[in-house]
């Protein structure tokens, strides 16, 4: 198994409640910084598609604009409504100034 760490942002780039978009070869994802914590995610809202980008930060929760449907960043959980389809988050690590997205394949 091999771990690629792609570069999404410099150390300090966000502040508290920012979110990034990102294009990761393809893939639309959201970084955001909350808590003192980087998370990504798909950009795509798994309920019915709608962007997160305009949802609402909600500590290290995201809230969709749509129909309201709640994320927890650190698991992809549903939260509300309890037991919804889960969000896509991919791990991220900061390495050195940089804030990495971590891939396994
Ligand atoms: S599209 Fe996001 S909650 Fe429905």
């Amino acid at each position: 198994m091999g771990v690629s760490y792609i570069p999404v942002a410099r150390a300090g780039e966000l502040v508290a409640g920012e979110m990034k978009e990102i294009d990761l070869g393809g893939r639309q994802v959201l970084l955001a910084f909350a808590e003192g914590k980087y998370f990504a995610f798909a950009r795509q809202c798994p309920h019915e598609d709608a962007d997160l980008k305009n949802g609402v930060l909600d500590g290290a929760k995201v809230r969709c604009a749509n129909h309201n449907y709640c994320f927890d960043l650190n698991s992809g959980a549903c939260v509300l409504p309890q037991g919804g389809p889960p969000l896509t988050v991919l791990p991220t690590e900061a390495r050195g100034e940089e804030i990495c997205i971590r891939l396994e394949w």
